[in-house]
């Protein structure tokens, strides 16, 4: 048997940041991981599916000036291609720094015999402490079993080499519309069912409402509140009946209805998890069993890369001798459509659900100069405010706004009012001015918006 100071199970944004923070602290550490290094993140999710979207907005971007002419086209088995190289090469830079670190890596699946015994081929290891950063994945839904081919999760779909000539993406969330802006980027017909009222649900209506028109626009068909029903799978396409009664006829099927914890046998293991299947855990990231630790998506929502290398660092500093604390932390989601959604901190609707007497104020993000450079004016920055001038949230509809995310994060953060954001240099021209210029034009003083 192998025995180790610290022993993590996953290598995604969870693992491989909690590995090396412990060998930093001198542990002897080791790392299992059944796929490839970087997880769901850097080789299903986040990584490829925004080098996917980078290169199918490539040419939508540059056929929108009107002095390139001649139009501009995607070959798409290149595009995937390229797709598939910047995944692999993020993967083998996480190995790649996991053995300078002198992580000891083991390939295979794990096979738990008691929670700090675990068995991965003919090997058995056994951590002094141990890190669960498992993961999650795509929760199915009845009837739609996906085959890779005509049915496809976040995952199969990376595996097509021919663009679809019409495809339907089963739930509206940030999956279902980030798929939709590529496949109407690149030209397919989109079909996007979503079972709630509006696109993007959980997240502020201010962006829904933009999305809808956006994607409308773009062509993309948008069923709300409709259940796609049982699907017929023929030899040449997907036959999906609606809860409305339409009928649509597509190639291939996307299904993204959500993801579930990879948490399965836990339990059995004696560690407790929530209703959900979420691993309990401390504000140090361990579990009720002393010193076994878990991290990422496994421990809970949001199910976000750098939500997970956040609780890495902390369970891989606890399980080798430091003590840190996850102390209640503002975590941005992204939603890398055309505009880039940034959201951070309350809505409006939470903020009054807390007892906040808040209120919202929307600037425009026509009223930005590099907007137009980017031909891209719609879009806004929305603050939910007090009256003295306490910041919220912060919501960012902008082209490139996920460069703005790290500042609103840090706005947030540090306190800082809505005087802090106005006093604050922004350069000229640049996309974050449209913070400051949010933040003058709720003081009551923009100088590049008129005030009726
Ligand atoms: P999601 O939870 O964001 O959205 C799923 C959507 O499907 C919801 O709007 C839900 O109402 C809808 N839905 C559920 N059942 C349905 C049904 N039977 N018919 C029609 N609609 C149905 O989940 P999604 O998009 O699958 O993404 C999973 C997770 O992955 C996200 O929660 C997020 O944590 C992560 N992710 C993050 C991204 C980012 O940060 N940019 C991008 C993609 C995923």
């Amino acid at each position: 048997m192998e025995k180790y100071d610290v022993l993590v199970v996953g290598g995604g944004p969870a693992g491989y940041p909690a590995a090396i923070r412990a060998a930093q602290n001198g542990a002897k550490v080791a790392i299992i991981e059944r796929d490839k290094f970087g997880g769901e993140c850097t080789n299903y999710g986040c990584i490829p599916t925004k080098a996917l979207l980078k290169g199918a907005k490539v040419a939508e971007e540059l056929n929108r000036y009107p002095f390139v002419k001649g139009g501009v086209s995607i070959d798409f088995k290149e595009l995937m291609r390229w797709v598939g190289r910047v995944s692999s090469r993020s993967s083998r830079g996480v190995e790649y720094l996991l053995k300078g670190y002198g992580v000891e890596i083991y390939r295979g699946e794990a096979r738990f015999k008691d929670v700090k015994t675990v068995k991965v081929g003919d090997k058995e290891l056994h951590g002094d402490k141990v890190i669960l950063a498992l993961g999650s994945r795509p929760i199915d839904i009845p009837g739609f079993p996906v085959d890779g081919e005509r049915i496809h999760n976040n995952r199969t779909i990376l595996g097509i080499d021919e663009k679809p000539g019409s495809i339907a993406i089963i739930g509206a969330g940030y999956i279902g519309v980030e798929y939709a802006t590529v496949f109407s980027s690149l030209g397919s017909e989109v079909f996007l069912i979503e079972l709630l009222e509006r696109v993007l649900p959980l997240m502020d209506k201010d962006f829904s409402r933009l999305m809808d028109k956006i994607l409308r626009r773009r062509g993309v068909k948008i069923y709300t509140g409709v259940k796609a029903e049982k699907p017929e799978i023929g030899g040449d396409g997907v036959s999906i009946r609606l809860s409305n009664g339409d009928v649509i006829n597509v190639d291939i099927v996307l299904v993204a209805v959500g993801r579930r914890p990879n948490s399965e046998g836990l339990d059995g293991l004696g560690v407790r998890l929530d209703e959900k299947g979420f691993v309990i855990v401390d504000d140090m990231m361990m579990t009720n069993v002393d010193g076994v630790y878990a991290a990422g998506d496994l421990a809970g929502q949001p199910m976000l890369a750098h939500k997970a290398f956040l609780e890495g660092v902390i369970a891989g500093e606890n399980a080798s001798g430091g003590e840190i604390y996850k102390v209640s932390k503002f975590i941005p989601s992204v939603v890398y459509t055309e505009p880039e959604l940034v959201s951070v901190g309350y809505t409006l609707e939470a903020a009054l659900d807390n007892g906040i007497k808040a209120e919202e104020k929307l600037y425009p993000i026509g009223g930005v100069a590099k907007a137009y450079i980017e031909g891209m004016t719609e879009g806004f920055v929305k603050m939910v405010v007090d009256g003295e001038g306490s910041i919220y949230g912060i919501h960012i509809a902008a082209p490139n706004a996920s460069e703005l995310a790290g500042e609103a994060t840090y706005l947030l953060e540090t306190r800082s009012t809505v005087e802090d954001v106005a006093l604050t240099v922004h350069p000229h021209p640049t996309i974050s001015e449209a913070l400051k210029e949010a933040a003058e034009y709720i003081i009551g003083r923009p100088y590049h918006y008129l005030l009726k």
